[in-house]
């Protein structure tokens, strides 16, 4: 059986720090076959750079994802090309640079994952994400024995909309980009495993990863302030979920939340 850690958006310094410093140990205590994570926020908790990058790879990420920061780093959308292990979301434009998928070897078992944008509520020009599923999972059929979608979004409806919508067709589908995580994870009655939200990997004392203070002073008066992102200080832990899937079929075989304190 092969087991997946699949981490939830890492934040800034705090979060990036909680996978550098226990990521390795952590693989060891839960044998873990592999480790997915959506690094988005990573840097300054916006967006990502190749140090960092590489940075969590040696630290035993596998794969990393992105989603609507990913182009927050200058220069990022240029130094995504050498980041064999990074993909940016799959439905966005298809001129924009860097890999829309990855095919990971988890115990022999061909791996692909990928993050398609939601358009509820969300900035970003992506192309439809129903659509682009059913074209993606035609293109990696012949080159995947298992697909995990990682549907980054806003709107509750529109991820679990998804969940449906591909149940049966892929390992699973998990939800980002509210950094709330959520307790529906389950099996879908065609064996496809679903989580509306993996959480945030960062500081929990905040709102988002963003120190308390001004984004409550915003909402009360609606002046423009820096939400500065809160720090190692404030209640860390990396979330996420744990996949585990017959590496033989690429079926899931079971879901279950992730999530771990980190002690200041
Ligand atoms: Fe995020
Ligand atoms: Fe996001």
């Amino acid at each position: 059986m092969a087991r997946l850690l699949f981490l939830g958006d890492i934040v800034g310094r705090a979060g990036r720090s909680a996978v550098i410093r226990h990521l390795p140990a952590l693989r060891e205590e839960l044998e873990l076959t592999a480790v997915f994570a959506n690094g988005e926020n990573a840097a300054g908790g916006s967006g990502i750079n190749l140090s960092i990058a590489h940075e969590l790879r040696k630290a035993g990420v596998d794969a990393l994802t992105l989603g609507d920061h990913c182009w927050d780093q200058r220069g990022f959308e240029s130094d995504i090309q050498q980041l064999d292990f990074v993909c940016r979301p799959a439905n966005l434009p298809p001129t924009c640079p860097g890999r829309p998928w990855l095919i990971v070897d988890v115990a022999g078992c061909r791996v692909a994952v990928l993050t398609l944008l939601g358009t509820q509520f969300m900035k970003v020009r992506a192309d439809d994400p129903f659509r682009a599923a059913d074209r993606l999972l035609a293109e990696l059929k012949p080159q995947a024995d298992a697909i995990i979608v990682e549907i980054h979004a806003e709107a509750t409806s529109e991820k679990v909309a998804m969940g449906w919508y591909l149940d049966g067709r892929v390992a699973a589908v998990l939800g980002s980009h509210t950094h709330i995580p959520t307790a529906d994870g389950r099996l879908l009655p065609r064996g496809t495993a679903y989580l509306t939200d993996l959480g945030m990997t960062g500081p929990y004392r905040s709102i988002l990863g963003r120190e308390i203070g001004p984004v409550v002073a915003s909402f009360l008066d609606g002046m423009p302030r820096r939400f500065t992102v809160a720090d190692e200080s404030c209640d860390v832990r990396l979330c996420g979920v744990l996949l585990e899937f017959d590496p033989a079929t690429g079926r899931t075989r079971r879901i279950e939340r992730f999530e771990r304190s980190i002690a200041p």
